[in-house]
């Protein structure tokens, strides 16, 4: 007899067979008990038939607590009523590890409660959804930079810089100096660029932000692409070509996560259709004004929630949102070739409410201009030097972004707060478990 996982169920269809598996819920009569299994690849039924059982097993069934482990043994059967489409029927049950008082019952719990019981939490069934469909997007985000000649550079997560201001920054100690922790991979991803071309950092990125929103974490994982040659334009063809990707690996490969999280697939097939459409900062500036629902909306100010939900529903498909005022981006980007007052940048904004998912840019390549912009932004220029030489030495038109990881696994999964896309949230009041 075979030991298998429930999500190979279907290769073993009337054959006996063993699972590990703990139980997640149950209901019983005095004839038969259902028991609800899980095992980390999937959830099924076990059905116990008294009279095919020993007495033995039956009271075992009939009193087995929420979160047991065991080891079942039965034959596996076709279940048409269920959407996983196999059960078991159960002969054996062997218990391994006692469950007493599971503090998340079937009940409703309110969320400050079940993120206290986030460790126990993720066995819950959308949350096994969404860390799955968070796997597979990791999984095609190295096969798609993989496929497109990019290497995977690492970058430090203890640093002396500020890429993206110093508001939100970390501090720690090292040794007898300041570091901060990373607040973005992208200066040494360009440095990566311009040893190798194209690259890509993926790791955590930590900002002090006092915002309690459903888009913001503390901790963050961020996929940085870096491209030596390349301008904007280019860069924005990579990034829709990534995000469809995506979503594209989504669809062939997590069908049973999108059926538990009810997402409507037929949304996200629109998704993995190119090009994306492309505004700038003006345009999107008339939209809202002509829109009505923002009569305070001025030229200059950075979008909060509600103008990137409007702007971004108005196509119904990720829209690129380019060249914003200088004024509100960070230091490093290029200037607009004949406006003073936009950088050659964009933000792609996802539909149905959740924002920004990716902001990028060509960077600056004027080491003059660049020192300028790192004391304007109230920077040391001595921890940039490093940063600068990128410039002195053979330096290119060369254009990157970044895209947050849980905001696009909230996008693609449907969940309304980003606390959900990670598996352990880092949140302004919570650092507990
Ligand atoms: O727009 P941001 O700040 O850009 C950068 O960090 C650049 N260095 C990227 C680059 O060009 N290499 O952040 C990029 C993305 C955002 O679009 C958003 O998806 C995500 O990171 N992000 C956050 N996600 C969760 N919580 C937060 N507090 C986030 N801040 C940014
Ligand atoms: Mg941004």
């Amino acid at each position: 007899m075979q030991t298998i996982s429930i999500i190979d169920a279907k290769n073993h269809v009337d054959e006996k067979v063993k699972i590990g598996v703990w139980l997640t819920n149950k209901r019983s009569s005095g004839k038969i008990a259902f028991l609800q299994l899980r095992d980390g690849s999937a959830f099924f039924q076990g059905v116990v038939v008294k009279n095919n059982v020993s007495e033995e097993v039956f009271k075992r069934a009939k009193e087995v607590k929420q979160e047991t482990s065991m080891y079942v043994t039965g034959t596996i059967h076709e279940d048409a009523r269920s959407h996983f489409g196999y059960e078991i029927e159960i002969e054996d049950i062997e218990i391994v590890g006692e469950s007493e008082n599971y503090p998340i019952t079937p009940k409703e719990h309110g969320t400050d409660f079940l993120m206290d019981h986030r460790h126990l939490w993720l066995r819950s069934k959308r949350q096994f959804a969404i860390m799955q469909i968070r796997n597979e997007m990791i999984r095609a985000t190295y096969e798609f930079f993989n496929q497109e000649g990019f290497i995977k550079l690492d970058s430090p997560i203890l640093t002396g810089s500020a890429p993206e201001g110093t508001t939100e920054l970390f501090h720690t100690e090292y040794f007898d100096r300041d570091a901060y922790l990373s607040q973005s991979g992208q200066l040494y991803a360009e440095a990566g660029a311009m040893a190798y071309g194209k690259v890509f950092t993926f790791g955590p990125t930590f900002r002090a932000e006092k915002s309690k929103t459903r888009r913001h974490l503390i901790e963050f994982w961020m996929i940085e692409p870096e491209m030596a040659f390349m301008h904007q334009e280019e860069s924005l063809e990579i990034q829709e070509k990534y995000v469809a990707f995506l979503v594209q690996a989504v669809l062939d490969n997590c069908d049973y996560a999108l059926t538990i999280l009810d997402r409507d697939k037929e949304v996200l097939k629109e998704y993995t259709k190119l090009p994306y459409p492309r505004i700038s900062y003006d345009e999107a500036i008339k939209l809202l004004q002509e829109s009505g629902e923002f009569p305070d909306v001025k030229w200059g100010e950075d979008f909060g929630s509600p103008e990137e939900t409007y702007l971004a529903n108005h196509f119904s498909k990720p829209v690129f949102v380019m060249n914003y005022p200088k004024a509100i981006k960070p230091f490093y980007m290029k200037p607009h070739p004949t406006r003073d007052d936009v950088v050659v940048c964009a933000d792609l904004l996802a539909p149905e409410g959740y924002g920004e998912i990716i902001g990028g840019s060509e960077r600056a390549v004027d080491p003059a201009y660049l020192e300028a912009q790192i004391k304007q932004a109230g920077l040391d220029v001595a921890d940039y030097e490093w940063y600068l030489d990128l410039r002195r030495f053979g330096s290119v038109p060369h254009s990157g972004f970044g895209l947050g990881l849980e905001r696009a696994v909230t996008w693609i999964t449907g969940e309304s707060h980003i606390r959900e896309a990670i598996p352990f949230p880092r949140l302004l009041n919570r650092i507990y478990p």
